[in-house]
């Protein structure tokens, strides 16, 4: 590895438009690594990556236990010394209730993952990210967290928004803290912004999206691979800007 190699950690890159994302990334050339909770999943989809010609590795990372984040950070640290990209991919959704019948317990269990779940890795990565001139973290998050849409009975999401709360409010939140990360990381060059792939049909969803994970990911990858003059704290799909 020369020290211009750069290096990509997707979490949740197992499947879906997480493991999509890593391989456009290692197309471009860039190592990628395979962030997964499940050592069999996270390692087939690694190799079927380097089948392809990708520098991929399985990194066993699971977002809501901060041993298994910590231990992440100090293996990339150990092998790789830096990391230039952090795609914050992973997450869970739940059972469709009205938002009158969504126990908190499951609130607090996707919020686990599609927000705590962030920050600890994050937090974990920045000072392997400080390590690269350039480093670009990008939140996957979602239209249905936009606070805009959700406040329009008239949007072409209210049907979906209307009876997913835990999830909705989660990627509400990310799309808080992508603000609250890229002004405070503004400074030292990171880009932070968060992105919505469109539906896409994965497992999260049954596979009843419209979009393949391949067409989701290119967003990320626009972003995660941005030149200095990039956005920063925006929240974008492929069609632009998205109404907070
Ligand atoms: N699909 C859509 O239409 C759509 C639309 C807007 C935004 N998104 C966002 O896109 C991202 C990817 O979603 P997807 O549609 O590709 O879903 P997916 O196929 O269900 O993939 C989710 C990934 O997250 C992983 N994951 C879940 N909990 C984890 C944990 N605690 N630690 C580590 N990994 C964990 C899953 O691993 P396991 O295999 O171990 O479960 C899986 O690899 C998510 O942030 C989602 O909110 C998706």
């Amino acid at each position: 590895m020369t020290t211009s190699q750069k290096t990509a950690l997707v979490t949740g890159a197992n499947k879906g438009i997480g493991k999509e994302t890593a391989r456009r990334l290692g197309a471009l050339g860039i190592t990628v690594l395979i962030g997964a909770r499940d050592a069999g999943r996270g390692g087939a989809a690694a190799e079927e990556l380097r089948a392809e010609g990708a520098d991929a590795h399985f990194v066993a990372l699971d977002v809501t236990d901060e041993l298994s984040v910590r231990a992440a950070a100090r293996h990339i640290d150990a092998a790789f010394g830096r990391l230039d990209i952090l795609v914050n991919n992973a997450a869970v959704a739940a059972a469709p209730q009205k938002p009158s019948e969504a126990p908190a317990a499951t609130v607090r269990q996707v919020y686990e993952t599609n927000v705590f779940g962030v920050i600890a890795v994050t937090n974990a990565m920045l000072p392997l990210l400080r390590h690269s001139g350039a480093a670009r973290i990008v939140n996957m998050s979602s239209e249905l967290g936009s606070l805009a849409h959700l406040a329009d009975p008239d949007s072409p999401w209210s049907p979906y928004s209307s009876v997913l709360l835990p999830y909705c409010s989660s990627k509400s939140a990310l799309n808080a803290l992508t603000v609250l990360y890229a002004e405070e990381l503004r400074a030292e060059g990171i880009l932070v912004n968060a992105v919505s792939p469109g539906y896409c049909a994965t497992d999260l969803n049954r596979r009843t999206g419209v979009r393949t994970p391949q067409e989701g990911a290119a967003v990320a990858v626009g972003l995660a691979t941005v030149g200095a003059d990039g956005p920063t704290g925006a929240f974008l799909s492929e069609d632009g800007p998205i109404p907070w």
